[in-house]
């Protein structure tokens, strides 16, 4: 079978992990990049070796021969790339956060449904391998139906100086990060009934919130505390870490800051190292993040070869968008919200 042929648009901060993923990905060849800043498009090019680079993703649209493409620009563009890749039948991930709104992220959604085209959203923490771990937990069934869980994620890591953009938006952390910790309370816990928000600035340096607070209703009867901060000064900072402690009906689990899984349970307190795997390309304090990059690419590359949907769906994701903007509503109406659909 011949290799799965690849495109990537927006080669900036964060492709370079995804490029390194499909570079470890034997199925899959990126044979072309695009990018509008010629800097940055030389500067991947050489260091992947691709030829083919394009500034404007309609040209390399038409003139290159794909079996997918995968966009990592900002949000602001994410609706027209992706409806531009579903004009070409082009089977496509996108980067999260999906779309700016529940609105466009739909619109997004029918269009791919329409032309027949998979897509996935590339929300890579519940790829994480110690998320992956909790998950098995709970499937194991050792500490009962979850009733209780927080979600956390707090650090003062400087994220303004890699990603400027972070600091220039009306909306921050819930957008950029909470948008994560959203997924995975989903991912663990199932579907969300209600939420309310409660969001701080803290630097006076940035236009959005740096700090986030959310009280989450499950569907199937949890209740989660989602906590982000951009702004915190703590001990031990873990960025870019989630910890966990989730309470069920017949024990609890807790996943630390060195990376060890805590259950406690009928039988007694058992620990587990469920630390990710430190790749060759993987640079600390990142190697968590990026070892998920690699495993929501080999899901991607499976499900294209099988015909299946991804986890991380269009479909999917319009559910972690509408947490989202629930999120802001009730952070600016100071009212607890019904997630839409
Ligand atoms: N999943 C994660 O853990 C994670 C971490 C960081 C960033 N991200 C996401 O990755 C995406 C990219 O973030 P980043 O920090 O790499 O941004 P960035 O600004 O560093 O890179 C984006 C690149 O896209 C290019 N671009 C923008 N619009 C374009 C267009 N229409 N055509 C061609 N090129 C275009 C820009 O020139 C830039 O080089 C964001 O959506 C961000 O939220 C995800």
């Amino acid at each position: 079978m011949s290799k799965l042929r690849g495109a990537m648009i927006g080669v900036g901060f964060f492709a370079v992990n995804q490029l390194n993923a499909w570079h470890d990905i034997e199925d899959v060849e990126i044979v072309a990049i695009c990018d509008r800043n010629p800097e940055r498009l030389n500067k991947m090019g050489d260091r992947f070796a691709i030829a083919a680079r394009y500034q404007d993703a309609a040209e390399m649209l038409a003139r290159e021969q794909l079996d997918f493409v995968d966009i990592a620009t900002t949000v602001s563009s994410h609706r027209t790339l992706v409806e531009l890749a579903a004009d070409h039948k082009m089977p496509v991930i996108c980067q999260k956060p999906f779309a700016t709104s529940l609105h466009d992220a739909r619109a997004v959604v029918a269009t791919c449904n329409a032309a027949g085209v998979p897509l996935m959203v590339h929300e890579n923490f519940r790829w994480q391998t110690p998320i992956l771990a909790v998950k098995n937990m709970l499937a194991s069934d050792r500490i009962g139906r979850p009733f209780w869980a927080r979600f956390s994620f707090r650090t003062g890591y400087d994220v303004y100086a890699g990603q400027p953009y972070l600091a220039e938006g009306d909306r921050f952390i819930i957008e950029d990060t909470g948008i994560h910790l959203l997924d995975v309370a989903r991912f663990l816990l199932g579907e969300v009934t209600t939420i309310a928000t409660s969001v701080q600035r803290i630097n006076n340096t940035i236009r959005g919130e740096d700090v986030a607070t959310m009280l989450m209703s499950h569907a199937a009867g949890a209740t989660s505390v989602v906590d982000c901060s951009f702004a915190s000064r703590p001990e031990f900072d873990r960025f870019p870490q989630t910890l966990m402690e989730i309470e069920g009906e017949k024990g609890s689990l807790r996943l630390d800051r060195d990376f060890s899984l805590t259950v406690v349970d009928s039988e007694g307190t058992s620990r587990a190292d469920v630390s990710p795997f430190l790749l060759p390309w993987a640079e600390r304090p990142w190697h968590n993040i990026q070892e998920s990059v690699l495993n929501i690419q080999k899901h991607w590359v499976q499900c294209l070869r099988l015909g299946t949907a991804p986890a991380t769906s269009g479909h999917d994701n319009l559910k972690t968008i509408a947490l989202v903007e629930a999120a802001y509503e009730g952070a600016k109406s100071g009212t607890t919200v019904r997630p839409g659909l």
